[in-house]
């Protein structure tokens, strides 16, 4: 038989070298499986441990949000320079290329809008996220909401044993409700109840005060949401604030889509997040680019 004869004896066994325990760059993530890391590596860049995740899901709950109306020209000019998409299986279905190659961050708690009451959500099927290939899938959790707490807490660790079973990943999003306060104390609770349940990576909002506790005490890497629009430095600030103290990165929407220069403003985001620039510099870089010829 061929494979009794003529082979090269197996001689390379590296005696003497021990193997690499190959640990892991994610804070919490170290003893999850190999599909799940490979997942979250396609997130996370491995090399600076960060993200700058494009979030453009606003419409499941507030419609044609200014600056979505139309996702094919505002969107997909912007997700060469994300590192991961953050939207609804709607838009990802008829606006995403699927050839872009970017991982996904998928939507995957629904329910009511901004019309009526919030975070009266279900879950989809762990199916339908395996068939669009999602990389992660994102639930909203309402802590401390007196009528959906509990409802999206379950939709969370059902998720989460759904996302177990095929080695997708769970983003949990701390949703805020009007009369709750985005103060430190309230985010590391939200944050932390999202972790203890199983999440993987966290969404919330950052806090001016005490938002290194928020960080610190939420055992997965932190994502910050941008929130509502601000000027163009402040929202930069904001990112290098929120990475210095403990953030693994952004899940930014409309601090980018909504600025004067899209393309501009998601550069110097990432200059902030991955190569540790400073708020002003990365203005600069802004600027620069929104005026030269070829940012458009
Ligand atoms: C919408 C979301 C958004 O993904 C999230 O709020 C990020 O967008 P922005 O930076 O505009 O706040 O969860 O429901």
């Amino acid at each position: 038989m061929a494979e009794a004869q003529g082979n090269i004896d197996a001689k390379d066994y590296g005696i003497g070298v021990p193997q690499d325990s190959q640990g892991y760059y994610l804070k919490g993530s170290a003893n999850l499986d190999w599909g799940m890391k490979d997942r979250l590596a396609r997130v996370f860049n491995p090399t600076t441990g960060k993200t700058v995740m494009l979030a453009f899901d606003h419409g499941y709950i507030m419609g044609p949000t200014s600056g979505l109306e139309r996702m094919d020209l505002s969107i997909v000019p912007l997700t060469s320079y994300a590192d991961c998409l953050m939207c609804t299986r709607g838009s990802l279905r008829q606006i995403v290329p699927p050839t872009c190659g970017k991982p996904i961050s998928l939507r995957f708690s629904a329910g009511s809008t901004v019309l009526t009451d919030l975070n009266d959500e279900c879950t989809m099927d762990i199916q339908e996220a395996m068939r669009l290939n999602a990389t992660m899938v994102a639930v909203m959790v309402a802590v401390g909401n007196k009528k959906y707490e509990g409802q999206t807490i379950r939709n969370l660790t059902s998720t989460v044993n759904a996302g177990s079973r095929v080695g997708i990943p769970v983003l949990g999003v701390t949703a805020v409700g009007k009369e709750l306060v985005r103060d430190s104390r309230y985010l590391s609770m939200a944050s932390r109840v999202c972790a203890e349940n199983g999440a993987h990576v966290v969404k919330t909002y950052y806090c001016s005060e005490g938002f290194e506790k928020v960080a610190a005490s939420c055992p997965v890497p932190i994502v910050i949401a941008g929130g509502k629009k601000l000027p163009e430095l402040d929202a930069l600030k904001m990112a290098r604030n929120a990475i210095d103290q403990g953030a693994c990165g952004v899940d930014m929407g409309r601090n980018i889509f909504q600025a004067d220069h899209p393309i501009a403003m998601i550069q110097a985001v990432r200059a902030v997040v991955h190569d540790g620039e400073s708020p002003e510099k990365a203005l600069d870089l802004y600027e620069t680019l929104k005026n030269a010829k070829v940012a458009k």
